[in-house]
């Protein structure tokens, strides 16, 4: 799949959710290129056919998109329970476990995907395997990176602390914390993982989502159209 059919089904998926949404709802809206088209769609929507809605954006590049595109924006604060949620994935599998965060916005993603009735995880077919094998990225406190590390190296990962495009210094999150890139190879048992990762003080979330399965539907865009697994 080359750069221009990829952005095409991006679009298709991203468009298809934003047709999903009902007046009155409240939605989380994730980040990366995906979710941002369907926002597009969203903004268009409001403005052509007086769609009333509201989101919670998972990080501030989400929020600037949503301004852009017109949609009032609120916070689980005022909302903390949401209608459904719209975000992307790096990888899912047949079940409906993901691995989210190459945008670095997992934790929040994650409180946002926890607090929606329903999400529609938008992506390309790339995203599509049989088996999650993608390196896992995992939030930590810098001050315990270095713990965090050899615990994730002891779970069979080899952590890399990643940096910006300049390698010149660590990602740092909306949250004020480090992301450590986690490859455990292919993935046999995403829940155990996750669970293990989630008792290592100072990993403050990872990017392995596997307890939402009830209420993920994947929209997968194809170079025209879309298919739905749910
Ligand atoms: C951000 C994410 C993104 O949703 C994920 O990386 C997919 O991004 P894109 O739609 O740009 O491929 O998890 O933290």
């Amino acid at each position: 799949m080359d750069k221009a059919q990829q952005a095409a089904s991006k679009r298709n998926a991203g468009y298809h959710a934003a047709e999903m949404i009902k007046d009155g709802m409240v939605i989380g809206l994730g980040t990366g290129s995906t979710v941002f088209f369907a926002m597009e769609r969203l903004g268009e929507r409001i403005a052509e056919d007086g769609l009333s809605i509201t989101g919670v954006p998972t990080s501030y590049q989400a929020a600037i998109r949503a301004r852009r595109y017109g949609i009032p924006l609120s916070s689980l604060d005022e909302h903390p329970k949401l209608d459904t949620a719209i975000d992307g994935a790096d990888q899912a599998d047949p079940d409906l476990r993901l691995i989210k965060g190459r945008g670095a916005a997992l934790l929040r993603e994650k409180c946002v995907c926890d607090a929606a009735r329903e999400v529609l995880i938008v992506v390309d077919p790339t995203k599509m395997v049989e088996t999650l094998n993608a390196p896992v990225p995992v939030e930590v406190l810098p001050f315990a990176s270095a713990p965090v590390s050899r615990r994730l190296a002891a779970l069979g990962a080899s952590p890399v602390l990643r940096e910006g495009v300049k390698k010149d210094g660590p990602v740092v999150t909306d949250n004020g914390n480090f992301i450590l890139d986690c490859d455990f190879g292919a993935i046999m048992d995403p829940e155990s993982l996750e669970t293990a990762i989630a008792a290592i003080p100072g990993a403050l979330e990872c990017g392995l989502f596997t307890a939402y399965r009830e209420k993920i539907t994947v929209i997968v865009g194809e170079e025209k159209g879309c298919r739905v697994v749910s």
